[in-house]
């Protein structure tokens, strides 16, 4: 891709809440045990909101880390995009409620929405407008409280998902590019295997009752996205590495979505990549949806597993269906952060 201007990675954030919910504590809720929610999916443990945290609150944790890391004033920032499936409001934005936050005080700020995937859209968009020259500085934030969406009596969602934000900041280079490629791809065909069905225009409407609560919790075919998710981690990897000009073997590392240890493995043995190459935090953290990248990328560099220079595969899939990848160096070290 030939954009006029570089775009740099020089900040990287993330915030879970305090609220840690282990397997033991879900085997009181439902029928599950440790020994299943661990073979099946790796998680031993996930954060959850408690009262008064928010996806807006978190985010502004995690934009806060991200712009700290850079360095930066964040009144220089121009853009803020927030990739989120769960917004504390339908408007004002949660982008919106983070610029008034955290001092960005001459940024546009806009949401976007594709599930698990959102992150990937959002360093795709925040490329092109870095790229093309229109903005020197963007922030792209990836958040999501899937907590408050999940029926806590259902083992074969709850035991899932963690709520959690991760935060990037991109800025024009001069000298460098760091985004090597993006790949994009959706098939709404396949929106019916995860959703939360019932909670735009399309219910309640004239005449009807309020939703039953089960209509307002997440639904998922578990099996068939998994299968749709082993086959398009490999698919989104291959696929961005033809449009950086690079082959799989010139990857450091692969960041993937985390939903689920299994599928990670079984993605990283097809594309012929070690156990030492895969960032993982899933264990710790369940799937954050939005933010599970961004948050990998963050402790991989934290606990420096990700040394620069480094050439990292960010990897996504997820509800709409939609599923996406980016090819990214990571240059910007500072050592004295990296051990704060
Ligand atoms: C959900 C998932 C972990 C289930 O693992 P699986 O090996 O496919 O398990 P199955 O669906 O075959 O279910 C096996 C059994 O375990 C049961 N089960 C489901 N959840 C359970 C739980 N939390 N504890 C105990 N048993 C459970 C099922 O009811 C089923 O029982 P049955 O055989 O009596 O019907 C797996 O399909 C998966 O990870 N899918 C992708 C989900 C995902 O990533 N979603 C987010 C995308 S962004």
């Amino acid at each position: 891709m030939n954009l006029p201007f570089g775009a740099k990675l020089t900040g990287v954030g993330g915030a879970v809440p305090a609220q840690v919910v282990t397997n033991a504590d879900l085997e009181k809720l439902v029928d599950t045990s440790d020994e299943w929610i661990t073979t099946r999916t790796g998680i031993r443990e996930r954060r959850i909101v408690t009262q008064g945290e928010t996806a807006t609150s978190l985010a502004i944790e995690a934009a806060k880390q991200a712009i700290s890391y850079a360095g930066v004033d964040p009144s220089i920032i121009d853009l803020i995009i927030v990739a989120t499936s769960t917004p504390d409001n339908l408007y004002p934005s949660t982008a919106c409620m983070i610029q008034a936050s955290i001092g960005a005080s001459h940024s546009a700020a806009f949401d976007l929405e594709a599930a698990c995937t959102g992150i990937i859209y959002a360093l795709a968009v925040a490329q092109q407008f870095i790229g093309s020259g229109t903005y020197k500085t963007v922030l792209i934030i990836g958040v999501d409280v899937h907590s408050r969406f999940l029926n806590w009596e259902d083992r074969n969602t709850c035991v899932l998902f963690g709520d959690g934000a991760g935060a990037l900041l991109l800025q024009a280079s001069e000298e460098e590019n760091n985004i090597l490629a993006t790949y994009l791809r959706a098939d709404g065909t396949g929106g019916h295997l995860l959703q939360i069905p019932n909670l735009g225009t399309n219910y309640p409407h004239a005449g009807s009752t309020p939703p039953k609560a089960m209509h307002r919790f997440l639904h998922m075919n578990g099996r068939a996205v998994y299968g749709f998710a082993i086959n398009a981690v490999p698919e989104a990897v291959r696929a961005a590495c033809v449009k950086a000009g690079i082959a799989v073997e010139d990857i450091d590392f692969l960041v993937p979505h985390q939903a689920n240890r299994r599928i990670i493995n079984a993605a990283a043995e097809r594309l012929g990549l070690r156990q030492e190459q895969i960032v993982c935090n899933v264990d710790q953290y369940g799937n954050t949806s939005a933010a599970s990248i961004p948050l990998a990328l963050r402790d991989g560099i934290m606990r420096g597993q990700i040394k620069p220079p480094a050439t990292c595969v960010l990897v996504g899939f997820g509800g709409g269906l939609t599923w996406g990848s980016a090819i990214i160096r990571w240059t910007a070290c500072n050592h004295k952060k990296e051990k704060a």
